[in-house]
């Protein structure tokens, strides 16, 4: 299975943004993981619709758009609006699950729903057959920088065995060079890393993390 791996901006310097994410693109990272965080469902707040459609401009890759937010029906639209290829949000955050995978998929985008360490698949699996990828944390949602949950991967492995291969499996949070095999080894085909991308020099951290997964 192709690993794709989506830099989370989070870590970015969004003084220069554009130039970042400009250079996570020339490196060959076709995906890029934004991260709204609200202050509500999760205790930090980072950036929202206007910061996406701005930076939607510099870049052609999938906007992989993961909502940190309480209620995600109430915005999920306007961030598809703002250039969302993928939208995440959150079974812990909403009643109405159904209602938006519809609302995303009514507009031809690609609908995600992600488990926080804490909560069981049984949370997504209701909803399978209409998701296109379902996002397994691999830290508590809120903040970049904290360390990977090896514990997550047999929730990894346990939702690979359902889905079969032609699904995605995304995880985010404390990835690097050391624990990337680990997590596409559990069945991961997306990865997200913010740290271990944006920390430094992003050319070399992108080729780095490819290199520890081609040696799969
Ligand atoms: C955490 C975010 C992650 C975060 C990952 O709530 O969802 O996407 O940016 O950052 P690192 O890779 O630094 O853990
Ligand atoms: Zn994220």
């Amino acid at each position: 299975m192709e690993i794709i791996l989506s830099p989370s901006v989070l870590a970015a310097d969004f003084g220069i943004l554009g130039e970042q994410i400009r250079e996570s693109e020339r490196a060959g990272a076709k995906y890029l993981h934004l991260d709204v965080m609200d202050g509500v469902f999760v205790p930090n707040i980072s950036f929202g619709i206007p910061v996406i459609s701005s930076v939607r401009k510099y870049v052609n890759s999938v906007f992989d758009v993961h909502l940190m937010i309480k209620e995600p029906e109430r915005y999920i639209d306007r961030f598809i609006d703002a250039g969302a290829d993928i939208v995440t949000f959150h079974a812990e955050a909403t009643t109405k699950a159904e209602e938006c995978i519809d609302m995303i998929r009514s507009r031809g985008k690609r609908a995600a729903m992600a488990v926080s360490p804490g909560t069981g698949i049984e949370a997504v699996t209701p909803y399978l057959d209409k998701l296109d990828m379902v996002l397994c944390m691999t830290v508590e949602p809120g903040y970049g920088g904290q360390a990977y949950m090896t514990e997550i991967e047999s929730k990894v492995k346990e939702l690979r065995n359902i889905v079969g291969s032609d699904f995605d499996i995304q995880v985010d949070g404390g990835i690097n060079e050391d624990n990337i095999g680990r997590a596409a080894g559990a069945g991961a085909n997306i990865i997200v890393a913010g740290t271990s991308v944006f920390g430094g020099d992003i050319r070399k951290n992108i080729e780095g993390l490819m290199k520890a997964c081609a040696q799969l």
